[in-house]
């Protein structure tokens, strides 16, 4: 007979409880939010963010902000952090992250830009030290992401598959201050294209990635269609 401590098997079986619990809140969530969206959609903001992804605006309070994300390339993006914290949920698709870090290293250099809300670069400021990929972790239906603030990541879609969907939850009361590019180079090759509005077509499209997807979700999880009287 095994002297595990029932103590330890108690904190697994509440730690197991506890993540089917988040993991069932966030899809009626999501089901939620697809269905507000989906039932009067000029009401909520779209915006484009080119060769990236299209964003819509589900809420944004001085403290919350919600937004779907439909992205639209596999290319990997620059090293960036972001302004505020925030979870993604996996709609579909999938990515997969790598988290950067720079260590002291007096022969290497790297470079930083401040980004401007639109897109828009600083000139870079140089750095000594080794900019290097710290470790990688996927994202997929149904995962769970959170993003600190002070974390540095690029993003990178894998091809062949459908591109990925995510739902983010932003905590807007914790604030890094600035968001910042890192590059090992002093040169950005790629031109950055400031958020523009879409234009009609290009919403509709989106609206029909988000339809299927509550189809889908609806089809998968019975139990959280709403009950008939
Ligand atoms: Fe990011």
């Amino acid at each position: 007979m095994s002297s595990y401590p029932r103590e330890s098997f108690n904190i697994g079986l509440e730690v197991l409880s506890t993540s089917l619990l988040i993991s069932s809140k966030m899809k009626k969530f999501c089901i939620d939010q697809l269905r507000q969206v989906l039932s009067s959609p000029t009401q909520y903001e779209v915006r484009h963010v080119p060769q990236v992804m299209y964003q819509i605006i589900v809420l944004d309070t001085p403290t919350t902000e919600v937004r779907f994300h439909i992205y639209e390339d596999c290319k990997e993006t620059y090293i960036h952090n972001h302004k505020h914290p925030f979870l993604s949920y996996g709609l579909q698709g999938g990515y997969t992250e790598k988290i950067w870090r720079w260590d002291k290293d007096e022969k290497s250099k790297f470079f930083c830009f401040v980004r401007h809300k639109g897109g828009q670069l600083n000139a870079p400021h140089e750095f000594l030290g080794r900019l290097s990929q710290w470790y990688t972790r996927k994202h997929f239906v149904g995962n769970i992401l959170t993003v600190g603030n002070n974390s540095y990541h690029s993003i990178a879609s894998a091809s062949g598959r459908e591109l990925p969907v995510t739902l983010i939850i932003k905590d807007k009361s914790l604030d890094s201050g600035q968001t910042l590019v890192l590059s090992k180079t002093r040169e950005i090759h790629e031109p950055i294209i400031p958020i523009r509005s879409p234009g009609r077509e290009e919403v509709a499209n989106c609206l029909k990635i988000l339809e299927r997807i509550l189809k889908k979700f609806e089809r998968d999880n019975p139990s959280l269609l709403p009950m008939l009287a």
